[in-house]
């Protein structure tokens, strides 16, 4: 069967709050991570007919999910989960601000390396602990990597864990097996808590593994907390359905204890939209893989040819491009482009310095990432011209 990515769907007139941003205003919105595509078919019957059963009580994982779970950790992963380990959560932010609630006490820190999803960086904060930013750094070929020597300066004796983000949002980084290796080394150097955010894990455009860090060696699981959803894969964010893999008991109950009677239960329909993600979406995700990455070049490709000044970052995951417009000398990116019909995430949002990022999400039609490019261009010139 074939899916049709190109379909045009109106979301200006719907609950979306990607479009509500810009209601009335002539402003492609291309900021926060939800697409513009429906949920693969699979997805939408499982929720018809959870719909269907016409009872809404609390929920349960069915078996038949806990199953797909385990079933995709293995085959996808080749790692191998004990049922026992999973814990449900409403969301993934809420994973953060769990696990940055669950380690350590007031005063504690949790380190991170920026820029990054901005819920990294306030999750600490807002458990009244403190944020330890160390900057990633771009190589030669524009890929961003960890700086070691400063990640090793940043570590106090008052840091409890390492918020990981694997694949990377917004620097689009697949981290190799070496490279996941050597964060599991030092969170063991330095007895810290991983607590890694795979979220983006299905969304990989290079032929490239994706390695759970947690998969790496018993050690390092032990001290493991994975996040992960199938929200941004198939497009189901506004339905709330994720969950913390953690093997290691102690680890797990303070995790899940951090949460008593703050976070609600999982509603039957998030439930029924996961199992129908993972179990019944596949053709469906390798469609959507090929349509990205042919958005994804055509960004490349465009910015090459008619807007060299803007440098795109070599994207090897997620539907997120980090866009570098520090030529352009611009003290508001975000404010600027919207200006010229445009809506892109400010990279200061991220932790990067001011005026030189945007983030631009090409989860969209092609013809609406066409004319994002068009305005692109065009506001690029009027800047020239000024
Ligand atoms: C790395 C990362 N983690 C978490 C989230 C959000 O998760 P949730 O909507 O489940 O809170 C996002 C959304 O863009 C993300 O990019």
């Amino acid at each position: 069967m074939t899916y049709d990515f190109d379909r045009a769907i109106d979301r200006a007139s719907s609950d979306s709050r990607k479009w509500h941003k810009y209601a009335g205003r002539d402003i492609l919105p291309l900021w926060v991570a939800d697409m513009d595509f429906a949920a693969p078919p699979a997805v939408i019957a499982a929720i018809e007919k959870r719909v269907a059963h016409g009872v809404f009580g609390y929920s349960r994982p069915m078996p038949s999910l806990t199953e797909a779970v385990v079933a995709y950790c293995a085959t996808r992963y080749d790692w191998r989960i004990d049922p026992a380990w999973i814990v449900w959560i409403p969301g993934l932010v809420t994973g953060l601000n769990l696990a940055a609630r669950a380690l350590g006490e007031r005063g504690d820190a949790i380190l991170t390396a920026t820029p990054v999803y901005p819920p990294f960086m306030s999750a600490p904060k807002n458990q009244e602990r403190e944020t330890i930013t160390v900057d990633l750094v771009p190589r030669a070929d524009g890929r961003y990597e960890f700086d070691w020597a400063a990640m090793e300066r940043a570590v106090t004796p008052r840091t409890k864990a390492l918020f990981l983000c694997s694949p990377h949002n917004p620097v689009s980084r697949v981290f190799t097996r070496a490279e996941l290796e050597q964060i599991a080394a030092f969170c063991l150097r330095h007895h810290l808590v991983l607590v890694s955010d795979e979220i983006h894990c299905d969304l990989i455009l290079d032929p490239l593994p994706h390695i759970p860090v947690a998969s790496l060696s018993p050690e390092i699981a032990a001290r493991t907390i994975t996040l992960l959803a199938p929200s941004k894969t198939y497009n189901i964010a506004g339905l709330g359905c994720s969950l913390a893999i953690i093997a290691d008991t102690k680890l797990r109950t303070q995790f899940s204890r951090a949460g008593l009677g703050l976070v609600p239960e999982m509603s039957p329909l998030a439930y029924a939209a996961c199992e129908g993600a993972l179990r019944d979406s596949e053709a469906w995700r390798q469609q959507l893989l090929s349509y990205l990455r042919g958005n994804r070049d055509l960004i490349a490709s465009f910015l090459r040819e008619n807007v060299p000044a803007i440098k795109m970052t070599p994207c090897e995951a997620t539907y997120l491009a980090w866009l570098d417009v520090s030529a352009l000398g611009l003290k508001d990116p975000g404010h600027f482009f919207e200006e010229h019909g445009l809506g892109l995430a400010d990279g200061a949002q991220y932790g990067s310095p001011a005026g030189k990022f945007v983030r631009l999400n090409f989860g969209c039609t092609r013809a609406t990432l066409t004319e994002a490019l068009r305005r692109l261009q065009r506001a690029v010139a009027a800047r020239a011209g000024a």
